[in-house]
């Protein structure tokens, strides 16, 4: 270990501000909050900073759909995401936010310095513009037919059912999801960031030379070849009013693109931090720094990271990150999270049903230096906690302490029995800190594990519980309980990055002050200990299902309002007239039965009253979204005079008003309290 403690600034990724914190998310946090904990152990000076990712369309347009400010929306999702990560012991040093002033300022002087360096270009370019809600439409917001095969509702520049990739502008039928208006071109002045014109900067960081420090991993600059071959683009930095973000300085009306001060925040939440800390800005971004930057991100944020953010860094004069590293994605049962599988667990879910130190080491167990997907298998999960964790390594204090506190006063022995198993331990610190330093968190997890092999080897030889019926064996079980225990001791400092909340439960029940990693050289004999109380509990299969009910549910409340179909154009086509709308009789109706469908799985099979005991029966397709004991009872509204239908069940005698997309997102209407069955809806 050096001397001198290196002086090292972590950054995760900035979080957006428009949604919780998940499992997908926490890969990141957790893996980045291991590596510095991890440097904080061996005695390093090491900052951790992050920030909420506030700017930008989605943020603006969900406050208004909240009918809140952004400002309002932000700080509220500030508040949420903080308490996720402390609850998950995710120790920020500093958790700021992008609309900050510091990032203002930031973000205003590096355009300045880039702009009066000439790195700057104006361009006037044709964009998607929604004429109703007024403003330019970001691919993602525009749907429509796809050009190749002809699939509806396809959005921005790729098709989910042929893969056709094209741009927005060659989808047919296009419609602006905000007001289903058809867009139209308009012209916009933007500003661009050269990229081309560090090139040489950017080859010379990702393709070193073999002899010097590679900046990111190997597969990472395969990746972004691709982008050299293609030739470096200019960068599009600016977007136009409406726009939740910084405004240009130079340029009334327009704003800083999202993705140019995300970055940015990076700077600005550690800007926060030296105020309060006293530290010096520039000794960590100036061109001269010696401190070690190293950015955390997933795969999918690559090139703004690798090839943007240095470009910047380099055009604004400040120092370029030491290293970038990227990660995989998380998978949940083999599966993409998604919301309408139920594989979308939010922070707080999992918090509700499992132990965050749980997930820690799951992730740990799983977790390399390499791009690969991560799978979380809840069974795997399952099985992995409770025979490695508290099975192996739990157990050996568990199995130990109580014959120390009820036979030797809490005390322990001068000396271990087996001194060469306790030097086994301590001769794999530096093996496991290397683990470590390279992000192989996997491969410390499986040797720290083969240690606690080696332990319960030795506690199942010794058998203390037999040594204990045994007067004479009395020192003999003394100097044994003492060895396991200075095991589970030496165990713990190398869980300690990863399970931190644990660690400190185990350090109050050893007494001692908090370990660091070079504790593992000591050994703590000839000492008073605390009463052991449970460490760690096994993981019930009844959890996991709850859990994965409460994400199963959570489904129909988190899921974004769909886009609403496009509306009427009003040019006569499709509207109809006041005798048209008479025609149709729309009754109060109290669902009275509700059942199943042998053989159909879309229906249910209803019987309303339309008041005075006139019953009917209907079959709607409302067994996606409706346990049929939710509905008895209920008042709804149905169409009276549809003709009967005959189905394959029986026949259908009219049908329930329902709103929605269809699956779980279908809501039947209900009217104010006083209706009755049998009014008519007019
Ligand atoms: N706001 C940007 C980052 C700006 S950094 C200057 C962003 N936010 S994000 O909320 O979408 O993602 C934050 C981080 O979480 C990213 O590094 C992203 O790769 C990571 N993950 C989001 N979902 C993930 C998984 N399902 N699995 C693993 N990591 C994931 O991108
Ligand atoms: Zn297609």
């Amino acid at each position: 270990m050096p001397s001198q403690p290196r002086t090292i600034l972590v950054t995760s990724a900035l979080p957006y501000a428009n949604g919780p914190i998940h499992i997908g998310h926490l890969v990141e946090y957790i893996q980045t909050d291991i590596w510095v904990r991890f440097q904080r152990l061996r005695g390093q000076r090491c900052w951790y900073v992050c920030a909420d990712d506030t700017h930008g369309t989605p943020i603006m347009l969900r406050a208004e759909q909240e009918g809140v400010t952004p400002e309002q929306l932000i700080a509220r999702m500030h508040a949420e995401h903080a308490r996720d990560f402390a609850d998950f012991g995710v120790a920020f040093d500093n958790y700021y936010s992008t609309h900050s002033p510091e990032n203002r300022a930031l973000a205003e002087s590096i355009y300045k310095r880039l702009r009066d360096a000439g790195h700057i270009a104006r361009r006037t370019i044709q964009q998607a513009y929604d004429p109703v809600k007024r403003m330019f439409l970001p691919d993602r917001f525009i749907k429509g037919e796809c050009p190749r095969c002809g699939a509806k509702d396809q959005y921005g520049d790729n098709c989910e059912a042929c893969g056709a990739t094209y741009a927005p502008t060659d989808l047919k039928h296009p419609v602006s999801v905000l007001s289903g208006a058809a867009p139209v071109e308009k012209a916009s002045e933007h500003y661009f960031f050269k990229l081309g014109d560090f090139e040489d900067t950017l080859r010379k960081y990702l393709f070193p030379d073999i002899t010097a420090a590679r900046h990111v991993q190997a597969e990472v600059a395969n990746k972004l070849d691709e982008w050299f071959v293609a030739g470096l683009k200019d960068w599009d930095i600016s977007r136009d009013a409406p726009y939740f973000g910084f405004e240009i300085p130079d340029a009334p009306g327009k704003f800083f693109y999202v993705w140019l001060d995300a970055p940015i925040g990076y700077m600005a939440s550690f800007q926060n931090l030296c105020a309060r800390e006293h530290l010096d800005f520039d000794a960590f971004w100036g061109k001269n720094s010696t401190a070690e930057l190293f950015h955390f991100i997933g795969k999918d944020i690559l090139n703004f990271h690798a090839l943007f953010w240095p470009a910047l860094l380099e055009g604004a004069g400040y120092r370029k990150p030491t290293a970038i590293f990227v990660h995989g994605y998380l998978t949940v049962n083999g599966l993409k999270m998604s919301k309408s599988r139920g594989t979308f667990i939010a922070a707080r879910t999992w918090l509700n049903h499992l132990d965050a130190e749980y997930l820690r080491y799951y992730f740990a167990a799983k977790l390399g230096p390499r791009l690969d997907d991560i799978d979380l298998n809840l069974d795997d999960f399952s099985a992995r906690v409770n025979s490695n964790l508290v099975g192996k390594y739990v157990n050996i204090a568990a199995r130990s302490a109580s014959f120390i506190e009820k036979q030797f006063g809490g005390k322990l022995a001068a000396v271990c029995h087996r001194p060469e198993l306790v030097k086994t331990l301590q001769s794999k610190s530096e093996t496991i800190a290397g683990h470590y330093e390279q992000r192989e968190y996997a491969e410390a997890v499986r040797e720290i594990m083969a240690l606690a092999d080696e332990a319960n080897a030795f506690v199942d030889e010794m058998k203390p519980w037999v040594l204990a019926k045994d007067p004479a064996q009395h020192e003999l079980l003394h100097r044994v309980c003492t060895t396991n225990l200075n095991l589970f001791r030496l165990l713990t400092i190398y869980l300690k990055p990863v399970l931190p909340r644990l660690a400190s439960e185990v350090e109050k029940f050893l007494n001692i002050p908090a370990l660091a990693w070079a504790d593992s050289g000591t050994l703590l004999t000839d000492h008073a200990i605390h009463p052991y109380h449970h460490l760690a509990t096994r993981v019930d299969p009844k959890q996991v299902a709850a859990l994965l009910a409460e994400a199963h549910e959570n489904l129909t409340m988190t899921t974004p309002p769909s886009p609403p179909a496009p509306l009427p154009q009003g040019d006569g086509s499709n509207l109809i007239s006041i005798d048209d709308f008479g025609k149709l009789d729309l009754r109060i109706a109290r669902i009275i039965a509700a059942s199943f469908v042998e053989g159909a799985d879309k229906l249910l099979q209803l019987t309303v009253d339309l008041g005075e005991g006139r019953t009917r029966n209907i079959f709607a397709g409302i067994r996606s979204a409706y346990d049929p004991a939710q509905l008895e009872g209920r008042l709804t509204v149905v169409v009276a005079n549809l003709a009967p239908r005959k189905m394959k069940f029986g026949v259908s005698e009219g049908m329930v008003l329902a709103a929605g997309p269809g699956g779980k997102e279908l809501f039947i209407l209900s009217p104010d309290a006083g209706a009755q069955p049998g009014m008519r809806v007019k």
